[in-house]
């Protein structure tokens, strides 16, 4: 029996809702299931140097003034030599490996006595185990007459000698040469010598390193650890490769997808828009084949033939077009990356797929044309195009369009107007703001219109790692949830930050070469993710004085039958929700519970990586019960269903 003291006035938690919102049924109203994904870009060395596996950092000799003032073909490798060696090297671009891959270097040793070569450190010290396996491949090309033998070894950072192997040149022509090396101590900042052993010259190229343990032992693959942290935030899909990295600085700079495939030396090598060097070593077969290992739908992203806003440091003047006479071909570009993902393997660019390994299509539903794109005549022009095509050829395909990078303002006014007269199925938003502006905006979406595109909130953060800042996120995510009818994708931004080499600050998953920590910011995706539904149930959750402060929601998960109750408390004290779940049939007495919760200013680091995680545990069901949820925090209560 109730005492009086225990009656409260509740009202639903869905603050501000309007009729749209709270008309949903009392079954509730369908919710995407592809709600809660990730936005990878190779930003913060998240990929060369970060999620792709490759040890040897300027591998192909092909960094350049053009991209750094301090970088040159040599950037990251020292002339190194043992004892009196004597000999000279340069960098040479008469006949490369690939002419995609123009420069390589040639040494010239004199006098060999215990080897002359180089010497590369990879990204700031090569992590290696003593025990494991690495494998070590080089381009080689003998142009004196004798065959050179040539020492590959794993150095420790007195130039001790970890591991080694030996091979000798066999041909005038370039050949591939494989190895693999298993070091006999385990180090943080091991480099790798290259040692000719004979009087002569050779030209070397393409010097690449990789653990075998690569995530799900892939060749050309990811590092284990890394990729195991994205994939346990079970994201539904993954947008890729960018970002401002997809349309470039300026349209010399633009990310074109082919350039991306085959055989690494044959890949075209650029700067990135983030000011360092892409290897194109992580590239679309890759990405679809990450996406596939993790059960992420793939959401690749190419330019709407339009480069940056900001393209050469004109602050959002800078948008340049591709020529109309270049377009047809851009489109087809467009249209044969929809054939390489899901085109037989018979088919021209399916057959590129096969003959990579993956001769199945990679189920692509999903395309993102354009990035903050200015809403500009030119623009305009050249995303019809495109989209026009992609309608005509592939129906299925999910387009999304592009409005803006801000919450609000022209871009995504015309944007939304724009993407309207075309009926494109989703436009991106993206923005960026401090916690309270997520707080305040709760309700956003609540009165957006319900025909027409739907939202992809493709990028969006509080700028800010500690529990508060991730508490805010948490509560606009179950305003998120509130409006899966109308916003059907959403996905944190940016993912993953290198320490020393990260050019922005917040993200998700924070590493070095040795060890990856995740932020509290991590925790809330990863937690909304794992339990995400697809209905949501209005009038399930209330709380006694609704305020910006405290958020709830209710979803159910066809899959697993569950009912999922989450309650947001970004406020200084505890805060009591009432939960009736009398409307579910066959609700089991328990289920479990979880919380993050903790200081609000406290924030995970690589010094505290374990300052504020989740905890779980058992949790006693009835149909109807108050609960006290702690002070900061973000409560999960998921409940049985007797099917
Ligand atoms: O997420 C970082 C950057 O922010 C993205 O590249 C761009 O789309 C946005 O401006």
């Amino acid at each position: 029996m109730k005492s009086k003291c225990l009656i409260f006035v509740f009202s639903l938690i869905t603050i501000g809702t309007n009729a749209q919102v709270t008309a949903s049924l009392k079954n509730g109203k369908p919710i995407s299931p592809d709600l809660f994904g990730i936005f990878f870009e190779d930003l913060n060395y998240a990929g060369d140097g970060g999620l792709y596996a490759e040890l040897i950092e300027n591998r192909s000799f092909e960094y350049s003034l053009h991209e750094n003032e301090n970088w040159s073909p040599f950037t990251a490798w020292k002339y190194f030599r043992r004892g009196f060696a004597i000999g000279t090297a340069y960098v040479e671009t008469s006949l490369p490996v690939h002419p995609n891959n123009p420069h390589y270097v040639v040494l010239t040793v004199d006098v060999a006595d215990n080897g002359i070569g180089f010497k590369n450190s990879g990204f700031d010290g090569i992590a290696v185990k003593a025990g494991e396996k690495y494998d070590f491949s080089i381009f080689l090309r003998q142009i004196s007459e004798q065959p050179i033998p040539i020492a590959i070894q794993l150095v420790d950072k007195k130039d001790a000698v970890v591991g080694q192997v030996d091979l000798v040149t066999q041909t005038k022509e370039w050949k591939k040469y494989t190895a693999t090396i298993i070091p006999t101590q385990s180090s943080d900042s091991a480099s790798l010598v290259i040692l000719a052993k004979a009087k002569g010259k050779v030209a070397m190229d393409v010097i690449s390193l990789f653990p075998q343990k690569t995530f799900r032992k892939r060749t050309n693959g990811l590092r284990a650890d890394l990729a195991q942290a994205v994939a346990d935030l079970k994201p539904a899909f993954m947008r890729f490769p960018g970002g401002c990295l997809v349309h470039g600085d300026g349209l010399g700079n633009m990310f074109h997808w082919k350039n991306t495939i085959g055989p690494i030396e044959e890949r075209v090598e650029q700067r990135n828009i983030w000011n360092y060097h892409q290897t194109s070593g992580l590239g679309y077969f890759e990405y679809f084949q990450f996406c596939e290992d993790i059960g992420a739908k793939p959401l690749p992203v190419v330019p709407a033939g339009v480069s940056c806003n900001n393209s050469g440091q004109n602050w959002n003047e800078g948008q340049q077009c591709i020529p109309m006479s270049e377009m047809n071909d851009y489109v087809q570009d467009v249209l044969d990356l929809i054939e390489y993902a899901n085109g037989p393997a018979a088919s021209v660019w399916g057959a590129k797929r096969a003959a990579a390994g993956h001769p199945a299509p990679f189920n692509l539903q999903y395309i993102g044309v354009g990035n903050e794109d200015r809403q500009t005549p030119g623009f305009r022009e050249r995303f019809k195009m495109i989209y026009d095509a992609i309608k005509a050829k592939y129906p299925a395909i999910i387009v999304m369009g592009t409005v803006g990078g801000l919450s609000e303002g022209e871009d995504i006014e015309l944007g939304w107007k724009f993407g309207r007269e075309l009926n494109v199925p989703f436009l991106d938003e993206h923005y960026y703001k401090k916690p309270e502006w997520f707080l305040s905006n709760h309700t956003r979406y609540d009165s957006y219109n319900r025909t027409g595109p739907k939202v992809y909130l493709g990028e969006y953060s509080t700028i800010g790692s500690t529990l508060y800042h991730a508490l805010c996120e948490a509560s606009y995510m179950v305003a998120l949830e509130r409006n899966g009818d109308v916003v059907r994708l959403s996905s944190y931004a940016p993912l993953l930050a290198k320490e020393k080499r990260t050019q922005w600050a917040t993200d998700l998953i924070y590493f070095t070469n040795r060890s990856v920590f995740l932020s509290v910011n991590y925790y809330v995706q990863q937690l909304f993710s794992l339990n995400d539904g697809d209905r949501y149930f209005d009038g399930v959750v209330s709380y006694a004085k609704p305020d910006s402060l405290r958020a709830a929601s209710c979803v159910s998960d066809s899959k697993t039958g569950d009912v999922i109750i989450k309650l947001v408390n970004v406020a200084a004290q505890p805060a009591q929700f009432a939960i009736d779940l009398s409307r579910f049939k066959g609700i089991s007495s328990s289920g479990d519970i979880t919380i993050l919760s903790g200081d609000m200013n406290a924030k995970n680091s690589f010094a505290n990586p374990h300052a504020i995680e989740p905890d779980t545990k058992a949790f006693k069901i009835s149909k109807s019960f108050q609960y006290n949820v702690p002070a900061s925090s973000l409560t999960i209560i998921r409940v049985k269903t007797k099917k």
